[in-house]
């Protein structure tokens, strides 16, 4: 889903108008202008990338339950720099996220471990203009090394600069995180800034400056595919089939 261009209602031009009209055109200009801020942009979308095994949809309610189990984990709390949320906090985190216009979350399968959910891959808009901050965890052990973190940073990149034109992305981890650091450097980021009073290592990836990628954007879309999300267990339930059939 995409949000509604604000030039295409702003630049029209209407002509031969009455006031009665012009109500009716305010009033559907604030509802669009209403949903564009509610509509989240990958609340539809499933991404997929040719010879990996990840799989994203959005993050909905039938995901928290596993989601929070991860979320008992304190190696991976501290990994993530979060903190333990009750069962009920992440059903609210959940549809704020989905609400929430400035953050793109992902749920990643792992379609070799029949869509079993494996991680997630976050990106938040907070900062400048064009500008996002990248975090990614594959919480299952199983699914780990395998190049599903990967795929998955590289499809969230190359959708967040073709939908929303964020061409920086800046990840943030802590200095003994030395699988992330790795990962990141393989993908392309490269070390900014040290921050030694929180432990944090800043990495940047510049997907329209720089040749590795702008290489990386133009490698992914040769690959990539997107299809509707149809619903949450019912799109994983088609998914589990395709997989049956095909072996
Ligand atoms: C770090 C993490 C995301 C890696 O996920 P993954 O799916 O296993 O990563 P990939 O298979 O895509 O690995 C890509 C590259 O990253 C590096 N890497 C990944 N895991 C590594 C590890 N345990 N040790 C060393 N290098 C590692 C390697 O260079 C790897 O390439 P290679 O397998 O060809 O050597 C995962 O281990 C994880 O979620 N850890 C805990 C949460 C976390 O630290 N999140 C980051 C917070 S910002």
């Amino acid at each position: 889903m995409r949000v509604i261009d604000q030039s295409c209602i702003d630049n029209c031009a209407f002509t031969d108008m009455h006031d009665g009209d012009v109500v009716h055109l305010t009033l559907l200009w604030l509802q669009l202008r209403h949903h564009s801020f509610n509509m989240h942009i990958n609340a539809n979308t499933v991404l997929r990338l040719e010879d990996s095994a990840a799989v994203l949809v959005p993050y909905t309610e039938s995901h928290v339950k596993v989601y929070h189990a991860w979320m008992g984990d304190a190696e991976l709390l501290r990994l993530t720099c979060s903190e333990r949320l009750s069962l009920e906090e992440e059903f609210s985190n959940m549809k704020s996220w989905r609400e929430d216009p400035k953050k793109l979350t992902f749920i990643v399968l792992d379609a070799a471990r029949n869509y079993a959910m494996a991680g997630d891959v976050n990106l938040y808009l907070n900062g400048e203009d064009g500008e996002g901050e990248i975090e990614v965890m594959i919480a299952e052990t199983a699914s780990r090394r395998r190049g599903i973190a990967s795929a998955a940073c590289r499809l969230m990149a190359t959708f967040a600069f073709a939908e929303l034109g964020v061409s920086t992305f800046i990840a943030k981890v802590l200095e003994d995180n030395s699988p992330s650091i790795s990962l990141l450097e393989k993908i392309g980021f490269t070390e900014t800034c040290r921050i030694s009073a929180f432990k944090e290592v800043h990495l940047v990836l510049d997907v329209s400056g720089s040749e590795k990628g702008k290489a990386m954007i133009q490698d992914v879309k040769r690959k990539w595919s997107t299809e509707s999300y149809v619903g949450s267990s019912l799109a994983e339930r088609k998914y589990s089939q395709e997989q049956t059939t095909l072996r």
